[in-house]
């Protein structure tokens, strides 16, 4: 266990309704007071009702995307500006859903991590490999490429994003990576930020793919791990809340 402070986000993805958001946010509110930073991510819709519920306390919200530009002609897309008005403090962006189903580029996906940073928002930038590039060896290299696009862009500000490292073949599947896997890729992307940011130390590099209140805490064990991303086990209050004091 590393003396970074935990943090744990819930991505509830395209998941929710007025009815099932109270239910979830008031079992998360009742759970406190947690010893990790604790950030649930709803959808843009359920944004206003979140910041409601959960103002006052130390819990966190974020969004699960943002557009990377300021302002525009760009119908359905959401501004960091916006977010930020709503009080985020986090936005997730280049999620492999929205890298595979929306096209997203390394180079999107860091436009998108600066125009957070530049509103404000702590941008999550996820990275990782798909089944396919892990068993043809190239996962040191796919998520090296993704990453260097995002500290390139960002430049001297690299050190204020979060890193979430989530193997595509882990998400969604019950198959989450072992913590030795993890640690591996953490590792080698935290000597990457170290090359890149005096700061690197005490960044946070999160993992996400099928985190689980029971196979949480190993994960949580290793140097390089400092929380998660967690999607379907975010949406069931006591679930998530046994991943959050996982993590204290
Ligand atoms: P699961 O926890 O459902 O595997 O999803 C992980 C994820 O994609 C979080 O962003």
């Amino acid at each position: 266990m590393n003396t970074r402070r935990k943090l744990i986000a819930g991505n509830w993805k395209m998941h929710g309704s007025h009815s099932a958001n109270a239910e979830l946010l008031a079992g998360i509110v009742a759970a406190r007071p947690f010893a990790c930073d604790v950030a649930v991510c709803p959808p843009f819709p359920y944004l206003s009702e979140t910041a409601v519920t959960l103002a006052g306390s130390e819990l966190r919200w974020g969004a699960q995307d943002c557009s990377m530009h300021k302002q525009g002609a760009y119908t359905g897309e959401v501004s960091a500006g916006m977010l930020a008005e709503f009080g985020c403090r986090y936005v997730i962006v280049g999620h492999s859903e929205r890298r595979a189903l929306h096209a997203e580029s390394d180079q999107v996906v860091a436009e998108k991590a600066q125009a957070a940073l530049g509103a404000g928002v702590t941008p999550i930038v996820c990275v990782g490999e798909t089944l396919a590039q892990r068993e043809a060896g190239e996962t040191a290299a796919v998520v090296k490429r993704q990453l260097s696009v995002v500290i390139h862009t960002l430049a001297h500000c690299a050190s204020e994003m979060v890193v979430a490292y989530e193997p595509v073949w882990a998400i969604g599947t019950g198959l989450s990576a072992t913590p030795q896997q993890a640690q591996e890729v953490h590792q080698l992307l935290r000597a990457q930020l170290l090359a890149a940011t005096p700061h690197a130390a005490r960044m946070k590099i999160l993992y996400g793919g099928s985190v689980k209140a029971d196979n949480s805490g190993p994960l949580f064990a290793q140097p390089d791990i400092d929380g998660a991303l967690v999607g379907g086990a975010s949406l069931k209050a006591a679930d998530f809340v046994a991943i959050c004091r996982a993590a204290g």
